[in-house]
């Protein structure tokens, strides 16, 4: 059977773990002068290992993903939250977490019902937490993100999956059937994607037309109306990183996803500078 160790990332692999394995440390390193508990959470978190195929050669390579990288990190988190949906890989974080130096609890279900309760148990006075928001496709639930960001005391990372939104909200408006609406309307948590994306065909005849909406929003103008969307509810947002498909011949293929950092403390300072050093991670990384 398929694990998913055994799908081969590429480039866009590397990049988001790249960015999480700059950002973690140095979020620990920043609050290691303060009295808060530090915990990671980690949503998607897969088994701790990842296959990735990189360069022109197409290498392949053996990497740790982000929960190994979690436990890794140096200064240590004081507690780490895995949730993982697949048994299987829910048992590799079990076997991963007996190296852990501190409390690592692994949850087999859901991320969206079961991040909002770990948040719930977060004191604001005393908590500080960081998550990852790493879905293959369109699995975030918008009232997810609001809950993260009604905390006010987490830093998030998400791999917004773009491929995901433009494929769904199809140049055609009709194609769009009842199940892909819904889709949308949960990751996106509202319907004002369907005036913002989609206007009437130009008129061709001087007779009414009776074809439906096209999608006059690029991929462009639609990953810019994400960010604005973040912003509505998280006090700070980076410009997103666009990660693209890795072709066989080493080049850049579509934009897949836009790796996104927001911080959800209202304090400008607190998400002035956490929105700063993630910035320059997703530039340098
Ligand atoms: C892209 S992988 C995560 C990779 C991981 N961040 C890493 O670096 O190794 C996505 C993971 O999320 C799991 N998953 C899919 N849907 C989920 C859901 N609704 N809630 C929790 N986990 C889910 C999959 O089984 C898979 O292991």
């Amino acid at each position: 059977m398929l694990d998913h160790t055994h799908i081969f990332g590429g480039e866009q692999t590397r990049i988001k773990l790249g960015a999480i394995s700059k950002y973690l440390p140095a979020y620990t390193t920043a609050l290691s002068n303060t009295q808060f508990r530090l915990s990671y959470i980690d949503a998607f978190a897969g088994t701790g290992v990842c296959h990735v195929k990189i360069g022109k050669g197409q290498e392949k390579r053996l990497i740790p993903g982000s929960a190994s990288i979690a436990i890794d990190c140096k200064p240590p988190f004081h507690q780490i939250f895995f949730i993982e949906k697949k048994k299987r890989h829910a048992d590799a974080l079990r076997r991963l977490k007996i190296e852990a130096a501190m409390p690592v609890e692994v949850i087999h279900g859901d991320a969206n019902s079961e991040l909002p309760p770990i948040l719930r148990g977060l004191n604001p006075k005393k908590d500080r937490a960081l998550v990852f928001l790493d879905p293959y496709g369109m699995a975030v639930d918008w009232i997810t993100l609001k809950a993260i960001a009604d905390s006010q005391i987490v830093d998030l990372w998400y791999l917004f999956p773009l491929s995901g939104l433009y494929r769904q909200a199809a140049n055609d408006a009709a194609a769009i059937d009842p199940d892909k609406a819904a889709a949308l309307d949960r990751m996106l948590g509202t319907e004002t994607w369907r005036k913002d994306f989609y206007a009437p065909p130009k008129q061709t005849s001087l007779f009414e037309s009776d074809e439906s909406d096209v999608r006059t929003a690029d991929v462009k103008q639609m990953t810019k109306w994400v960010t604005t969307r973040l912003k509505e509810i998280f006090p700070g947002v980076t410009e997103p990183r666009l990660l693209y498909q890795a072709l066989p011949n080493g080049k850049e293929g579509a934009p897949l996803f836009a790796l996104y950092f927001a911080a959800s403390n209202p304090s400008p300072k607190a998400y002035g500078l956490a929105c700063k050093i993630a910035a320059d991670i997703l530039k340098r990384t």
